[in-house]
């Protein structure tokens, strides 16, 4: 009898272990029904892949380093851009069908990259596309058992070694599995901030639960803003508007109608995603505005971008005439469960893969739409190795690793509004410490995990007191020149 193995997410991560790790059989746990509930699904741009003329690996590596501030595991970085052809091969293999004309796969382009290299589907849908895609096979796998709308509860350790998970069923049943290997791919904490990109589950439960049961934690300070969610109040996370718009022609403009980033990078409006979201912060905090003008695009905004046209339709704003208001959202975390290249936590037997864990491929900024060649990369090499490398057998847990209290509602508003004001885009001490008091005298955030895990968050920041990548002190004089470190490579013009 081969052993189970639990896989908690079914992003793009967690599908390419279930999918990967056949004939081991997987039981795969999500909070939404297949394919739906995950942040993969809501990304637009797609999936980073030298594959065009004149470009390779090392040029996708050096744009990667750059972005990241040089804080990237340069062995990571170079194994994960050598891993992209392989990685679209086996995505179109799983039934992903990408944007192609005569001449290959089509190629877009966004902030911080030299070259066209985004590898598309359904214009500004991939993420959709492909969680469609490898949630189809995963339905009908016969080595995978799919436990959807149960949510994880706690993890089962024994002797110190994980034993199993505990989950709770929508009726609030619970459901006990014994398994000697976990694999957390519960992706990122945006949800934990008042505006976000992220869907609501993307709550940094699962990074609570491995820190709580011991994991050890990296680089949590460093916390990616998207430049360009759309500033409207939905009553929810907020719609992006991906950077491949401007990597076609869009233009962010100030509320004079200034190109906004005018003068203030080499690489203007394609400068990597943390040096444009601090500007368009600065704009607004100066208490003036920003505007993504797409107008350029005319009707490309209906063959190309559907989703972006469509997003501002929702909002009476018709992107093919009109500005769209824009303001930085956090979109992605780089920090999460410290592993190694192949998944492996601190704790024996989680693992951890995606958004979730953090193996220093992206440095202290990630390059744009290298999440999804990363979930799919790590994820199809960690399923390949827990495929034929199963823990030793399973014995019941002697211990239960459970998240605790959750915060009052009220306080959860009071938290996401405190991390948006004191971990954004522009961050100092003071508002660092004056965020770590209001959660300590706060019961109802103290005592509950996620008040915890926000702890957590504002003191890596505080520890780190240089400014780097998507962590900017704006109370420390030597910041901004450490992010030069790498070298800006000498880009042509942007054609
Ligand atoms: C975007 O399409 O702008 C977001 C893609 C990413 O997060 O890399």
């Amino acid at each position: 009898m081969r052993k189970p193995l639990v896989v908690v997410g079914a992003g793009i991560a967690g599908l390419s272990v279930a999918l990967s790790a056949a004939p081991r059989p997987v039981w795969l746990v999500s909070r939404g029904r297949p394919g739906e509930a995950s942040a993969s699904a809501l990304a637009q741009g797609g999936v980073a892949a030298a594959l065009g003329e004149g470009d390779d690996p090392a040029q996708h590596a050096q744009d990667t380093l750059v972005a990241g501030a040089g804080h990237n595991d340069e062995e990571n970085v170079h194994w994960l851009v050598s891993q992209a052809a392989s990685a679209i091969a086996w995505l179109a293999g799983q039934g992903v069908c990408f944007d192609r004309d005569a001449s290959g796969y089509c190629l877009g382009r966004e902030g911080g990259h030299g070259r066209h290299r985004i590898v598309h589907a359904r214009g500004d849908a991939t993420g959709a596309a492909i969680v469609a895609a490898l949630a189809a096979r995963a339905e009908t796998a016969a080595h995978i058992t799919w436990f959807d709308a149960h949510a994880l509860q706690g993890i089962g350790l024994r002797a110190g070694r994980v034993a199993g998970v505990r989950l709770a069923d929508a009726a609030g049943e619970t459901v006990g599995l014994q398994a000697a290997d976990v694999v957390l791919a519960t992706g990122g904490i945006g949800a934990l901030f008042a505006a976000t990109t992220n869907p609501p589950g993307a709550d940094g439960a699962g990074l609570a639960l491995a820190l709580e049961a011991g994991a050890q934690a990296r680089d949590l300070e460093f916390i990616q803003f998207h430049p360009t969610a759309l500033a409207v109040d939905v009553g929810g996370p907020l719609p992006l508007l991906t950077e491949a718009l401007r990597g076609a022609g869009a233009v962010l403009r100030d509320g004079d109608g200034h190109a906004l980033m005018a003068g203030r990078h080499p690489l203007g409006d394609l400068a990597p995603r943390d040096v444009v979201a601090r500007e368009v912060w600065r704009e607004r905090h100066a208490g003036g505005s920003a505007w993504l003008d797409a107008t350029a695009l005319g009707d490309r905004l209906a063959s190309d971008f559907p989703t972006a046209l469509a997003i501002g339709r929702a909002q009476g704003i018709d992107p093919r005439r009109q500005w769209l208001p824009v303001a930085p959202a956090a979109h992605f975390h780089m920090g999460g469960v410290s592993v190694d290249a192949l998944g492996r936590s601190t704790v024996p037997g989680l693992h951890a893969v995606g958004e979730v864990a953090c193996n220093g491929v992206h440095g202290a900024n990630r390059l744009a739409s290298n999440s999804l060649l990363e979930g799919v990369a790590f994820g199809r090499r960690l399923g390949a190795w827990l495929a034929s490398h199963a823990s030793a057998p399973g014995a019941t847990a002697d211990e239960w690793i459970t998240l605790g209290d959750d915060a009052p509602p009220c306080d959860l508003r009071t938290l996401r509004c405190l991390l948006a004001q004191s971990l954004g885009p522009v961050r100092d001490g003071d508002g660092l410490r004056r965020a770590l008091a209001e959660i300590a005298a706060t019961p109802g955030l103290s005592q509950a995990w996620q008040g915890r895990l926000a702890t957590r968050l504002l003191h890596a920041a505080l520890a780190r007191r240089d400014s780097l990548g998507a962590h900017w002190r704006e109370d420390t004089p030597a910041g901004p020149s450490i992010h030069q470190r790498i070298a800006t490579p000498a880009y042509g013009e942007i054609p």
